[in-house]
């Protein structure tokens, strides 16, 4: 029995056996099987990008962005669950599992969908599921079951919560976190979560979910952009552009850093107000944690507008990662030896 944790994100899909982890986009498309291969160029992905399952060929992640002509990306949260969540999750999974091996899987929802999908996406995933991974570079193909035994969803942000608080065999490592009021700012691609944990406890009052993802910022800097281009960049293609400051477009640059600018900050001051109006009553908080990719790329922003101690996001860490973490230790703590 194998414990993994996998958060199957807007923008991205990450997965963790605590000691491997993969992070690829969430994107799925239909493989096409070049006669190329995949191997024209070095720097082969680690991990399986092609599967098959129930007899369709798909690529997902880069490979799909890049390859698939038939591209599925969704902001829809019922679109997203009943499309992709699997593929995603059985691409995501695959690489750490033994075929037919039993595996027990944490993994989370936005604290909006938690009560209406978390039975839809157990019944999903606790399942054999049979696969077949074709292998990067090689093309070798390899049969595999991937045996979800068990499943436990938990809201999103409490994997950043347990990542804090839990050790690498799932024991409480931080008193602080066990003990204290901490409010939790997971922002990702599309939802921006809000939680608070009281000693632990998951706080139904202090908990929402909304819609200021880092997507809203991305939207600005692309409407902006088709104005200055003529182009409409797709959002999940502006992220390199928009941390080198600059992106090219049919071979003209294009400065983002004043549109980034401003389109960080006025996302900041919309979730700043969402979190301030949500915690009012709430003012013996102990300490604010801001989560997630996108709360990586607002903290600067962010952190000077909220009403209370802020810890700082530590900046060695893909903050990506944060969720799915904390899902992995808490599957040690539920099932650990
Ligand atoms: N190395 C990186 N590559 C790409 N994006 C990054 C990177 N580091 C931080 N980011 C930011 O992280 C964001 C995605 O964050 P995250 O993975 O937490 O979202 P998600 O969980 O997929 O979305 P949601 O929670 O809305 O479902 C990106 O949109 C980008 O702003
Ligand atoms: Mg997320």
């Amino acid at each position: 029995m194998k414990v993994l944790g996998a958060d199957i994100g807007f923008g991205y899909t990450k997965a963790t056996d605590g000691k491997q982890h993969q992070i690829f986009k969430s994107i799925v498309g239909e493989a096409n099987e070049s006669q190329f291969g995949e191997s024209l160029l070095p720097g082969q992905p680690l991990f399986p990008r092609h599967l098959i399952i129930n007899g369709q060929s798909v690529f997902v992640g880069e490979l799909a962005e890049t390859q698939s002509r038939g591209r599925g990306f969704t902001l829809d949260q019922t679109q997203f669950l009943t499309q992709y969540k699997k593929t995603l999750a059985l691409a995501a999974l695959a690489p750490f599992v033994d075929s037919g091996d039993p595996i027990r899987l944490v993994a989370g929802l936005p604290i909006s969908y938690f009560r209406k999908h978390k039975d839809a996406l157990t019944t999903l995933l606790q399942n054999r599921h049979p696969v077949t991974v074709v292998k990067p570079g090689s093309g070798e193909r390899e049969e595999k079951v991937i045996y979800v035994e068990r499943v436990r969803v938990i809201p999103q942000p409490f994997g950043s919560m347990f990542n804090l608080m839990l050790n690498d065999v799932g024991k409480p490592a931080s008193q602080r976190f066990v003990s204290e009021k901490i409010g939790i700012i997971d922002i990702g691609f599309r939802t921006a979560d809000y939680t608070i944990s009281d000693k632990t406890r998951y706080s139904e009052r202090g908990s929402q979910s909304s819609d200021s993802g880092i997507s809203v910022a991305y939207t600005a800097i692309a409407n902006a952009l088709l104005e200055k281009s003529g182009i409409n960049v797709e959002l999940y293609r502006l992220y390199d552009g928009i941390s080198k400051g600059s992106i090219k477009i049919k071979g003209k640059r294009y400065d983002l850093n004043a549109i980034s600018q401003a389109a960080f900050g006025q996302l900041a001051s919309r979730i700043a107000q969402e979190v301030n109006r949500l915690w009012a009553d709430d003012w013996d908080i102990d300490a604010i944690v801001i989560t997630g990719g996108g709360g990586a790329a607002l903290a600067p922003f962010l952190t000077p507008l909220l009403e209370g101690e802020v810890l700082p996001v530590p900046a060695d860490q893909d903050a990506r990662l944060n969720n799915v973490m904390g899902y992995w230790k808490y599957g040690m703590n539920l099932w650990g030896a």
